[in-house]
C-alpha cells in the first residue's frame, strides 16, 4: 500500500525524521486557513500517489493565506498522470540550500534491501540513474545489521556527501532506515532531503510503501487505506477473504490455486484470441478446501462485475475432492439463485473426478457446461463471452 505525502510525513515525524509542519485541505478555504495557521511561506502540494507532481503544477510556493487559497484552487482538480487532486497538503517553506536523495529499499532480487543516496538531488532520481549513475551510491544493507550512525556515515561518503554535511545526515539516514523497519516498509524515499540555509537537514517530501502483509502487525495501518480509491469488487472480495485482482477481460476465472489459476488466465487470453480478444475479467483463486460458501462468495463478486459475459471455473480436486467441488457449485448457484445469469463452464479434474461430474450433470443447472480439458474450457468460456 502506497502513503500520500502527507501520511509518510505523519510517520516520519513519529520515528523522530526531521520534517516541517503540514496541514491537509480539501478545498480552497480550507487551504487559507491552513496557511493563516502556519505562518509565512508555504508550500500547497498535490497529493496524489504518482511522481512528478511539481512539474505537472502540483506543487506551489504561496508567499500569502491568499496565495495559499489561489495555489489549491489551482491544484484541487488537477489531473496528474490520471490521479485527479483531491486533497493538498500545505507546508511550511524552506529555504533550500541544498537538495539531496535518499531511499530505502526491499531489494527482492538479493534478498535483501537496498540504500539509494545522492549527493545530488533536485532531479528526477531514473534520469539520476541514466545520466550519471557515478552520482547515485547504491550501498546493500543487511536486514540482520541494519543501518547504524557509523555505517550511514559510510553511505553518506559513499554518496560524495562533502565531510561537514556527513555528520548532520547521518542520523536522518537511521531515523528514515528505523521508518522502514519499524513499520515494515517495502519503500521509504525522500526526495528531496534538503539542508536549509540554517543547516538544518529535513525530508521535504515523502514516499512510503507498506508491506500488506505485515498489516496484522500495525493496527493504525489499516486506517491509512484510501478508501475513496478502493474497487469495489476487489472490497468485496476482501471482506470474504478471496484472493482477487480485477482484470480488464470479459471471462470471469475461478480456480484453486495461485498458479493453476495464473495459468488459466495465459489460456484464458490464448484462446481468447480466435474471439476477438476475449481477455480474463479477473484472478480468482478460492485457496485449496474450497467450500461452498467460499465459491458462492467468489461467483457472487465475478458476476457482480458487468464487464463479466461467461465464467470459466478451473478446478483439480486435491486436498477437496472434485465431488465436495461440484457440490459447492450447486450449492453457490442455489444460494446466488436469479442473480446467475452468465453461462459457467466448469472444468474438474483430479480427485473424485467421475463423482464431481456426475454431481453437476445430475443438477442439470441451464447456465452450467462441462469441459474436459483446460483448453476446451478455455476455448468455450471465451466463445460464450463472446455472444
Ligand atoms: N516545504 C517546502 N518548502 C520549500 N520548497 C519545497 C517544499 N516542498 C517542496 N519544495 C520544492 O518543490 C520541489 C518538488 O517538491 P516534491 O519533491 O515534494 O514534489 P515532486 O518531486 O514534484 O513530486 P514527486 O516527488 O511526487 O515527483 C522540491 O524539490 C523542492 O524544491
Ligand atoms: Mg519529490
Amino acid at each position: 500500500m502506497d502513503l500520500f505525502e502527507y501520511q509518510a510525513r505523519d510517520m516520519f515525524e513519529k520515528h523522530g525524521v526531521p520534517v516541517l509542519p503540514g496541514r491537509i485541505a480539501d478545498t480552497p478555504d480550507e487551504a487559507r486557513k491552513a496557511a493563516e495557521e502556519l505562518g509565512g511561506v508555504t508550500v500547497v502540494k498535490a497529493q496524489v500517489k504518482t511522481g512528478g507532481r511539481g512539474k505537472a503544477g502540483g506543487v506551489k510556493v504561496a508567499k500569502t493565506p491568499d496565495e495559499a487559497e489561489e495555489a489549491a484552487t489551482a491544484i484541487l482538480g488537477l489531473d496528474i498522470k490520471g490521479h485527479t487532486v483531491g486533497r493538498v497538503m500545505v507546508a511550511a517553506g524552506a529555504s533550500i540550500a541544498q537538495e539531496f536523495y535518499f531511499s530505502v529499499l526491499l531489494d527482492r532480487a538479493n534478498r535483501s534491501y537496498l540504500v539509494l543516496c545522492s549527493y545530488e538531488g533536485g532531479m528526477e532520481i531514473e534520469q539520476l540513474a541514466e545520466e550519471r549513475p557515478e552520482a547515485l551510491a547504491r550501498v546493500e544493507v543487511s536486514p540482520l545489521t541494519g543501518i547504524d550512525l557509523e555505517f550511514a556515515k559510510d553511505i553518506a561518503r559513499q554518496a560524495k556527501f562533502p565531510d561537514e554535511l556527513v555528520d548532520a545526515v547521518a542520523p536522518v539516514f537511521v531515523q528514515l532506515y528505523d521508518v522502514f523497519v519499524k513499520e515494515d516498509a517495502t519503500l521509504v524515499e525522500v526526495n528531496p532531503l534538503v539542508a536549509t540555509e540554517s543547516g538544518d537537514i529535513i525530508a521535504l517530501d515523502g514516499k512510503v510503501t507498506l508491506d500488506e502483509n505485515a498489516g496484522f502487525r500495525h493496527e493504525d495501518h489499516a486506517a491509512l487505506a484510501d478508501k475513496s480509491a478502493a474497487d469495489p469488487l476487489e472490497e468485496k472480495a476482501k471482506a470474504h477473504d478471496l484472493n482477487y485482482v480485477k482484470l480488464d477481460g470479459q471471462v470471469g476465472v475461478i480456480g484453486n490455486g495461485a498458479g493453476l489459476v495464473m495459468s488459466t488466465l495465459d489460456v484464458v487470453a490464448y484462446a481468447g484470441e480466435e474471439f476477438g480478444g476475449m481477455t480474463p475479467a479477473n484472478f480468482l483463486d478460492i485457496g485449496g478446501g474450497a467450500s461452498a460458501e467460499i465459491m458462492a462468495a467468489g461467483l457472487d463478486v465475478i458476476l457482480g462485475d458487468p464487464q463479466v459475459k461467461s465464467v470459466f471455473v478451473n478446478v483439480f480436486g486435491g486436498i477437496t475432492a472434485c465431488d465436495q467441488v461440484a457440490r459447492g457449485i450447486v450449492q453457490a448457484l442455489e444460494m446466488i439463485g436469479d442473480q446467475a445469469t452468465k453461462p459457467l463452464v466448469v472444468r474438474l479434474d483430479g480427485n473424485s473426478v467421475e463423482q464431481g461430474r456426475a454431481i453437476l450433470a445430475e443438477a442439470g443447472h441451464p447456465l452450467v457446461e462441462l469441459a474436459d480439458t483446460m483448453d476446451d474450457g478455455a476455448r468455450r468460456a471465451a466463445e460464450l463471452a463472446a455472444k
